[in-house]
């Protein structure tokens, strides 16, 4: 049997081994240290923002930006239906309520049509919501400037979902930087790891520290251990900070590399009929971080599903797109406002193949991907 080719897997630089070696020698194996608040500092200064909080996962980030802007038990919360279920699960959390909003075709990402819509509606049952989660899908921004007309307008915050964006730009701007609240996710399949992690992104560094508290199992400046509001351990590791300092170093080449593995596929595999790729809208530069396929199946004569168990069979690892959270039993009593006549999220579901897009995907691997594919 060939080597397996995973879909994403982390791709070391070499330099974590520094950090690491450094944390070791100085005994700082603990959920702070020195690289925990290096890492925040680069990251922060990498992305433009004023602060970022280190975070045991991305998800941790999400639900501790829902919390800083205030939602609570009953409240609702708009989010992008096609991503992962990360992106609402921390809703849940907070017994808040998730209304879903449909894909535009542009960039897959929250179409401003449908989130006009779910507007519109919520004030005529005079219940806005209490934040915006839009998704950056697979390394591609979201088209925010409508995005934030539209929340300006009824004066709700947005929290940018960038786990799988870090490293993209919109509009010259890097992603994590357009909302109130902006995350990443540093979980081994993303452009850069810590292994497991997050980071939660923002200007307002006031708010940064009382996410710092409530991460910190929210313990009072008191000499004894005494809590008046419940809190989390979700503070990042500073041996997993060791390893992100020595990715974040070489964020810039794993972007360049996943874009070329893009292009690779797109060149070989494009001029075929019924096949066709996640588009790169106009406004925005993708971190490509997973090359999507779309696979028209009366013209290609099989079926995603299909192609992925042929790619399995030849040890090749493959994956559905996301299927929408509209469609997810968890959440089929939410709401969902679609794009048009047709959900968008729901075709994008249908017809999506994820493709082997690791940053440390040889040319090779990649012809044997491209080899079952065009058989
Ligand atoms: C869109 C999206 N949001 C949130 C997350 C959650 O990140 P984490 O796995 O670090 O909790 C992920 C990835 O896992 C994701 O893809």
């Amino acid at each position: 049997m060939d080597k397996r080719i995973f879909l994403s897997s982390p791709h070391m630089s070499g330099h974590e081994q520094e950090y690491i070696t450094d944390a070791f020698n100085t005994n700082w194996i603990a959920p702070l240290g020195p690289n925990v608040d290096a890492f925040e500092k680069e990251t922060a200064a990498y992305v433009g923002v004023n602060g970022a909080l280190a975070l045991s996962s991305g998800t941790a980030a999400i639900h501790l930006a829902l919390k800083l802007v205030g939602v609570s038990v009953g409240d609702e919360v708009f989010c992008s239906s096609l991503t992962f279920a990360a992106s609402a699960n921390p809703i849940m959390y907070e017994h808040a309520i998730p209304v879903f909003i449909d894909s535009e075709p542009e960039s897959w990402n929250m179409s401003p049509i449908a989130l006009r819509r779910a507007f519109q509606d919520a004030a005529q049952r005079k219940r806005l919501p209490k934040a915006v989660i839009v998704v950056n899908l697979y390394g591609q921004s979201a088209d925010y400037a409508p995005l934030l007309e539209i929340c300006n307008e009824y004066d709700v915050p947005i929290i940018e979902d960038a786990a799988e964006s870090m490293g993209a730009k919109y509009k010259g701007k890097n992603s994590g930087t357009l909302g109130r609240f902006g995350i990443f996710s540093f979980n081994g399949n993303k452009v850069i790891t810590t292994s497991g992690g997050g980071m939660l992104l923002s200007n307002d560094v006031k708010a940064l520290a009382k996410a710092r508290f409530w991460a910190t199992q929210a313990r009072d400046p008191a000499p004894y251990y005494q809590h008046s509001e419940v809190g989390y351990n979700y503070r990042m590791s500073n041996i997993a900070a060791a390893i992100g300092r020595g990715q974040l170093k070489v964020l810039d080449e794993r972007v360049e590399a996943r874009r070329m593995v893009f292009q690779r596929y797109y060149d070989a595999l494009s001029p075929l009929a019924g096949i066709r790729f996640m588009p790169e809208a106009g406004f925005g530069r993708s971190n490509r971080w997973l090359t999507v396929m779309l696979v028209d199946t009366d013209k290609t004569g099989k079926t995603p599903a299909q192609l992925m168990e042929e790619l399995a069979r030849e040890n090749i690892e493959a994956r559905p797109v996301w299927k929408p959270m509209h469609l997810q039993p968890i959440f089929s009593e939410c709401r969902y406002y679609r794009h048009g006549d047709e959900s968008i999220s729901d075709e994008l579901f249908i017809k999506g193949l994820c493709l082997p897009s690791g940053s440390n995907l040889t040319l090779e691997e990649q012809q044997r991907v491209i080899g079952v594919l065009r058989r």
